[in-house]
């Protein structure tokens, strides 16, 4: 891949890790240009925050069509308008049909508020707490059919707190990730990491595990 990026953002809800996105790209910091935001969700902040950037958004409303395959369909469509090179799911609360993330391999991101493999799905910080973990975190992944589970580029760590509450650690973890998040696109932008071999590769070099950033 070379030359900007065309970018699509998938959203559901509020769109910080979009906002960090837009604010890097916005600077130069990533070689990419976000070309559309898509929310599966109508009225969420993260469309606001899209034409405040003048970044065209548009709501494939998942709702409003009514089965898993049409809402596919529909997404697949207006994904094919777009013609990402690049498509990052940001808070995108919905499992993408195998077809349509074959299609993407190697191409797509998702960020996952744990420290994957630990703690894939929903809830994780309040798992992390009730299973008395003592750091909890972040991931940036390669996007494979199987949920959570695609090759990790990135980790963000955080020390768990005795007074930390699900609250107080969202906060500290989803500053990190607005750390992370645009750091591993700037990699896959630039070509420095690669899915390959189901592996992550950065600069060439085949990672054993995710580069850690402590908080
Ligand atoms: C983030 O914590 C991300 O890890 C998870 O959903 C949250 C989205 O936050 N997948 P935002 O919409 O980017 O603010």
């Amino acid at each position: 891949m070379s030359g900007r990026l065309r970018t699509v953002v998938l959203v559901s809800g509020d769109g910080s890790n979009l906002q960090a996105i837009l604010d890097h790209s916005r600077t130069g910091a990533l070689n990419i240009s976000v070309v559309g935001v898509i929310s599966d969700r109508r009225g969420v902040r993260a469309l606001d925050r899209a034409a405040g950037a003048g970044v065209p958004a548009l709501t494939v409303d998942h709702a409003a069509a009514g089965s898993r395959s049409v809402f596919t369909t529909r997404l697949a469509g207006a994904l094919a308008d777009l013609r990402p090179d690049l498509l990052v799911l940001a808070g995108f609360m919905r499992i993408l049909d195998t077809g349509l993330v074959n299609q993407y391999r190697g191409r797509m991101l998702n960020v996952h508020p744990s420290l994957l493999p630990k703690f894939p799905g929903l809830h994780t910080y309040r798992r992390a707490l009730e299973a008395g973990e003592t750091e909890h975190g972040a991931t940036v992944h390669f996007v494979i059919p199987e949920l959570d589970a695609g090759p990790g580029i990135i980790q963000y760590c955080v020390p768990i707190r005795a007074e930390d509450t699900e609250s107080s650690l969202q906060d500290r973890v989803r500053a990190g990730e607005h750390r992370i998040y645009p750091r591993a696109i700037a990699w896959v932008a630039a070509g420095r990491a690669v899915l390959k071999d189901g592996a992550v590769w950065l600069d060439g070099v085949r990672l054993a595990e995710p580069v850690m950033v402590n908080e």
